[in-house]
């Protein structure tokens, strides 16, 4: 087989059979069909206590499942309601820094559209790059910069998923945006806004890294939820992202950055962050 045959070969009918096992695995241990998939970033675990009527799925048990190795992410998805919508639960979220391929990355997400999501809410941590931010603050992201260079896309193209090209013109849904404003609002939660800009990680970004960044016209940074929009676009689903902003970026103030932090400040938000996520789940 010349290369090209075995590249479509593999990505159609292997990774698309193993695709089907996982879903349908899932779709014999739950009730009903979620509406609403939301990936937890760091430290933001404790949402999944909202849910209720849980029907809890660890990775290791789907199928095909890529696991995650990052301390504070958990690893299962959790089904349920929340004020009355149907959702599905991300807790533990793939990373590219993890050693995974970007395509083993976007899997769950991939999963996720194929049991029937119409909405994806991507959480993270994030750090601050807009001065005018401050650790514990939440971001709606309104765009972002994919400075990692790679796309989860790469390499043949599924029509029936989704064009070869997608278009990326408010790729963060402006009508959820709207609805994250008015949910803060009545919540009396102050909220930023800003551009989610993605470095690989695993290591924190210099503060030159920082300051070109903020000169490219990014408001945060951080090491997920990028490669998840993509495929979530290319499936056709209506994006919200919410950072955390757990820390200052490098450079910003004299500290070094500390992943415990991260995971503390995520902790220390995650009452007013559950409080705005049900509320959006309400108003979508
Ligand atoms: N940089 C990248 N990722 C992050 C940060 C940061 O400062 N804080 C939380 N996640």
């Amino acid at each position: 087989m010349t290369q090209r045959v075995w590249q479509v070969f593999f990505t159609t009918i292997i990774l698309g059979g193993i695709m089907n096992k996982s879903i349908d695995y899932i779709k014999e241990k739950i009730k009903n069909q979620p509406e609403i998939g939301i990936v937890l970033g760091s430290g933001l675990g404790d949402f999944a206590d909202a849910i209720e009527d849980k029907v809890e799925i660890p990775y290791t048990e789907i199928p095909g499942f890529p696991v995650s190795t990052v301390k504070g992410h958990d690893g299962k998805l959790i089904f349920g309601q929340i004020n009355s919508k149907e959702v599905c639960v991300m807790k533990g979220r793939i990373h590219y820094y993890e050693g995974y391929d970007i395509k083993e990355v976007v899997y769950p997400i991939e999963v996720l559209a194929g049991l029937g999501i119409k909405t994806i809410i991507l959480t993270n941590a994030a750090g601050g790059v807009n001065t005018d931010f401050e650790p514990a603050d939440l971001m709606i992201i309104t765009d972002h910069i994919n400075l990692m260079g790679k796309n989860p896309l790469i390499g043949p193209n599924d029509e029936d998923l989704g064009p070869r090209f997608p278009d990326m013109t408010d790729l963060y849904n402006k009508e959820l945006v709207e609805v994250a404003e008015n949910s803060a609002k009545k919540l009396g939660i102050d909220i930023k806004e800003g551009v989610y800009m993605y470095f690989t990680g695993p290591s924190y970004e210099t503060a030159a890294e920082v300051r070109m960044a903020r000169i490219l016209g990014a408001d945060a940074v951080g090491m997920s939820t990028v490669p998840e929009a993509i495929i979530a676009r290319h499936r056709g689903l209506k994006i919200l992202g919410i950072s955390t902003i757990t820390n200052m970026s490098t450079g910003i103030l004299d500290t070094p950055l500390d992943h415990t932090e991260v995971v503390e400040v995520g902790k220390e938000v995650a009452g007013k962050f559950k409080e705005l996520l049900k509320e959006i789940i309400e108003e979508i």
